[in-house]
């Protein structure tokens, strides 16, 4: 989705904003611009294309000055094109103004434009905001912006540049992402922290709809009653180095590579000698009849894998939803039923309009997040951070791992609380869960050149079927999901007992077939799977830890390292994700931005 920078201070705006674009290329764009403030005038410079085609027209410091804007653009009103690009200027260009996000009442308000003879240059909502400045700028900064403000209707960040404030632009956000840098002498704004992160390690968090006023010497924060309030900044515990890949060829394959780290920063001071200690959250199991989850894409994903967790230790009903359902289908909760919001970004808008459903309809909410201080993280009753860090490539590795580390660690909290396991089984499996990350580092080592080299062998597929039972179904989703986003190999999940239902019409010679088979107690059927797809022609790739039960069946094997099947998925996602990348990498697709994708979702 769209990304914002800005600026202000003692430096030329221009090479800062660039650099801060390019930390937000992650996010996904197709085209970019800067708008920078110098004496009485703003110059915009915008491009189609990837930022080196800003980075052509800027020339290095043109436009000159030391207060500017920066955004990409993620296409959503009007095709990617120079003109829908942003910043947008108003009529009489005294307004420049980036925008992530939606503006819903777009035809109400470009009548209302259009009505008092103003004209449009550009397809985008975003024009319609600098229009809307023009029209109500009565010579208060702080009066127009809220005039605008309570005439737009959506979802909105937004960085504002007026010609002749010098050294002063403007920022304000609701529903969607927007932090505020606070440097020595300059201050940013920026759509995430790692933005940003080489200039200032300080930041704000705007509340919905505050306006912040950045000058080179300080931030004043306005609430909705135009009263100025006091924000004490968070201090990132970030560094620059960890949005850098490292050696890495790709950011995917770094965080391939980092998640045995970062699944022990999730799990490992939560687990103590006499259990589990989930920060300060005092929720019990024995209060909930039913848990509701509900996440999109792999987030999603997670919460299967949570769901036959959680019902298998703590036997408590887990409904799973994808958000984007959820918040439309009226779900039927209360005071009983927790629901658990899983995202790394915290700023899907599905998922956060979730939140805010299952609110209204009484149910406590858990919130499972990467990102410190995003909005699903805010408005959650409870918050279990995921502790993966930056997640740069928009294909999410670590975010999911970490997000199902942290389901299981709730499943276990559970079924102590609930009584469902006994005081042993729960210190024997909290040990194991402990003991993941480091195997699951010598894991990645070993199974890397195995991937590569199936990868190699199987890259000119054109259709995939990944097929398991429990959790290796749960497993499966994400790894169909890996391929065919990073490689645009049409991939698909099945429950592997789903497949004669009627999926295995499309089996034919060469078809590839993933057949997951780590659980035990599955593993029988799984395979009969196996076997009916290998007799109409499929190439298999297993993937277990018992290669021996199924290798006849197999043209491959991918093998998964002997352990406690619930915690099985872990492992197998590291085994998928490295194949996966591996096949893009052969396929020579983007891998760390592909195409379409946005990393983070914040429109509907
Ligand atoms: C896939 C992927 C997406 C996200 C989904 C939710 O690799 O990254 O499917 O999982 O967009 O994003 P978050 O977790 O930020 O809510």
């Amino acid at each position: 989705m769209c990304g914002i920078v800005g600026y202000t201070g003692k430096k030329q705006a221009t090479p800062i904003l660039l650099d801060g674009l390019g930390r937000l290329e992650y996010r996904g764009y197709d085209s970019s611009g800067v708008a920078v403030a110098s004496g009485d005038e703003i110059q915009i410079v915008k491009a189609k294309g990837r930022l080196f085609e800003l980075e052509k027209l800027t020339e290095g410091v043109n436009p000159a000055g030391t207060t500017g804007i920066g955004h990409t653009r993620w296409a959503t009103h009007g095709g990617p094109s120079d003109e829908n690009a942003h910043p947008h200027f108003s009529r009489d260009k005294s307004f420049a103004v980036v925008h992530n996000g939606i503006i819903e009442n777009y035809l109400e308000l470009r009548a209302f434009l259009s009505e008092r003879g103003f004209t449009f240059r550009s397809e985008t909502d975003t024009e319609l905001i600098s229009l809307l400045l023009e029209y109500y700028y009565g010579g208060d900064m702080l009066d127009t912006i809220i005039k605008v403000r309570n005439k737009i209707k959506g979802s909105y960040a937004l960085g504002i540049l007026h010609a002749g404030d010098g050294d002063t632009f403007y920022a304000l956000r609701k529903d969607s992402p927007l932090v505020l840098g606070v440097g020595d002498d300059e201050n940013f704004i920026a759509s995430d922290i790692p933005a940003v992160l080489p200039y200032t390690r300080k930041f704000i968090i705007p509340d919905e709809k505050e306006i912040a006023v950045l000058t080179p010497n300080g931030i004043t924060v306005f609430n909705t009653n135009k009263e100025k309030i006091e924000k004490t900044p968070i201090v990132s515990d970030l560094s620059a180095a960890d949005a850098e890949k490292d050696g890495y060829p790709h950011f995917m394959l770094k965080e391939i590579f980092e998640q045995p780290g970062a699944v022990k920063k999730t799990v490992h001071d939560r687990i103590t000698p006499d259990g589990i200690r989930l920060d300060r959250i005092k929720l019990n199991g024995k209060d909930f009849r039913k848990i509701c989850v509900a996440a999109c894409g792999s987030a999603y994903h997670a919460g299967v894998v949570g769901k036959y967790f959680i019902e298998k230790f703590a036997r408590i009903e887990v409904e799973t939803d994808l958000a984007s359902e959820f918040r439309y289908r009226n779900p039927i909760l209360g005071s009983d039923c927790l629901t658990v919001i899983i995202s790394q970004s915290g700023e899907t808008a599905d998922s956060l309009a979730a939140l805010r459903e299952a609110k209204r309809h009484g149910s406590r909410v858990l919130a499972i997040v990467n990102v410190v201080d995003s909005s699903i993280a805010r408005e959650a009753d409870d918050v279990l951070y995921t502790r993966a860090g930056p997640e740069i490539a928009v294909a999410t590795t670590k975010g999911y791992t970490t997000q199902v580390a942290t389901l299981c660690l709730l499943g276990l909290k559970f079924a102590h609380d609930c009584g469902t396991i006994s005081h042993d089984e729960y210190l024997s499996l909290t040990r194991e869960l402990k003991a993941v990350p480091d195997l699951l580092g010598k894991y990645i080592d070993e199974v890397n050149g195995k991937a590569q080299y199936l990868a190699g062998k199987y890259y000119p597929a054109s259709d995939a079927y990944f097929i398991g039972r429990g959790y290796d179904w749960a497993a499966a989703l994400e790894g169909a999901l890996k391929l065919k986003e990073i490689s645009y190999i049409h991939a698909e999940a099945y429950a592997a007992g789903e497949l004669k239902h009627g999926t295995i019409s499309l089996i034919e010679k060469n078809s590839l077939v993933i057949g997951i088979a780590a659980e035990p107690e599955l593993r029988e059927k799984t395979l009969s799977n196996i076997k009916e797809v290998r007799s109409r022609g499929a190439a298999v790739i297993g993937v277990t830890d018992a290669p021996q039960t199924i290798a006849a069946e197999c043209d491959d094997i991918l093998e998964l390292p002997e352990t406690n099947s619930a915690f099985s998925p872990l492992f197998t996602a590291a085994a998928l994700q490295l194949f996966a990348y591996y096949v893009a990498a052969a396929r020579g697709g983007d891998i760390d931005k592909p195409r379409n994708l946005a990393k983070s979702v914040t429109v509907e």
